[in-house]
């Protein structure tokens, strides 16, 4: 069996894939399905309505300059159909940004049969013909992921295989519709792990997803991983240091991640936003020309949540909190060059 043939059709997933790993940039999440989006406006008191998740995301893409810091950003189903105010559609307002618009396309993690306390993710059933529609629409990216929770005697060789199946059929499936398909297999950071065990479940993951993604075709050159980062349990009494992190994610991807995935585009998982630029920064320092992939960030809450707590539905806060919306994402950039400094925080 020799190389499969580099067509038309690999080379168009190939520049996308280029265009969204651009230097100094990184992926925008604003993927929140309703409830997500609904518990995270609760706490701060924001009515859990269309108009007001319409609001936010409007906030979101027309802060200033925040295409010089992010490459493409994620929607759900709703935002890719709706417009700003005064009429203009997001898709519109994205690609004046120079921002390339991609599409979360899977049904929410759903309990695993069997399986007490552990998930699959859904959305298989009609996902080609979806695909079509969101590619006609211009999405050039989709995004897919699947929930492993470290718990004891889990996650189960069931919900490891399961979620890996379910991710390369997405990404073969994507690939064929002309997408590059995000594959996030995320390991929670909830529970009292250690960094150590964190690393083995996200090794083990990360093993069981590549090996069903060649399976099933799918192109590495054409796809983007976005994975957690190795992380200490969130309640675990012993937490790691930036540099731990760094180097313990770096190693297990390392031996589970072909070179030739181009990107790696970590999720932020419930770590403070100021963390999560210091664990990317520090990767990119200590690895430089070692990794080689580029090792970039696709965040949702580590660059939303604060503008979010000062915006909170009040529309004389817009203007503030665009720009700390800017910030995480000037940071979010610098440390995807391995150029963040904390005291980039003090404004
Ligand atoms: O699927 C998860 C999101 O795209 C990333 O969200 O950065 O808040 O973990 P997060």
């Amino acid at each position: 069996m020799g190389l499969r043939e580099v067509t038309p059709a690999v080379r168009d997933l190939v520049a996308t894939t280029q265009a969204m790993m651009q230097a100094g940039k990184g992926i925008l999440a604003m993927d929140e399905s309703n409830p997500t989006s609904s518990r995270r406006f609760a706490k701060l008191g924001i009515p859990q309505t269309v108009d007001a998740r319409r609001a936010w995301r409007e906030l979101i893409l027309t802060t200033p300059g925040l295409g010089d810091y992010i490459s493409s950003a994620i929607l759900y189903d709703e935002t890719i159909r709706q417009a700003t105010a005064d009429g203009t559609p997001f898709l519109t307002v994205l690609a004046k940004a120079g921002i390339v618009p991609g599409i979360k396309v899977d049904a929410g993690a759903k309990e695993l049969a069997a399986h007490p306390g552990e998930k699959v993710t859904e959305g298989l059933d009609r996902l080609r013909e979806r695909l079509v529609e969101y590619r006609q629409m211009g999405a050039r990216f989709a995004k897919w992921r699947a929930v492993i929770t470290i718990g004891k005697e889990i996650p189960s060789r069931a919900c490891l295989e399961a979620n890996a199946h379910g991710l390369a059929r997405y990404a073969a499936l994507c690939q064929e519709a002309g997408m590059v398909p995000i594959v996030e297999p995320e390991v929670l950071m909830d529970g009292d792990h250690t960094l150590e065990r964190c690393a083995e479940v996200t090794e083990a993951a990360l093993h069981t997803v590549f090996e069903q993604l060649y399976r099933q075709c799918v192109v590495f050159e054409g796809m983007i991983l976005k994975p957690n980062m190795v992380l200490s349990g969130a309640d675990c009494p012993v937490q790691a240091s930036v540099e731990e992190v760094a180097d313990v994610t770096v190693k297990v991807l390392l031996r589970t991640v072909p070179a030739a995935v181009p990107g790696v585009a970590f999720l932020s998982g419930g770590q403070s936003a100021e963390l999560a630029s210091l664990r990317l920064n520090a990767m990119n320092v200590r690895w430089r020309g070692k990794a080689p992939w580029v090792l970039t960030f696709s965040f949702s809450r580590a660059i939303q949540q604060p503008a979010m707590d000062l915006w909170r539905g009040e529309a004389s806060q817009v203007a503030a909190a665009q720009k700390v919306l800017h910030h995480r994402a000037l940071c979010n950039g610098m440390a995807r060059r391995g150029e963040y400094r904390p005291d980039m925080e003090a404004r």
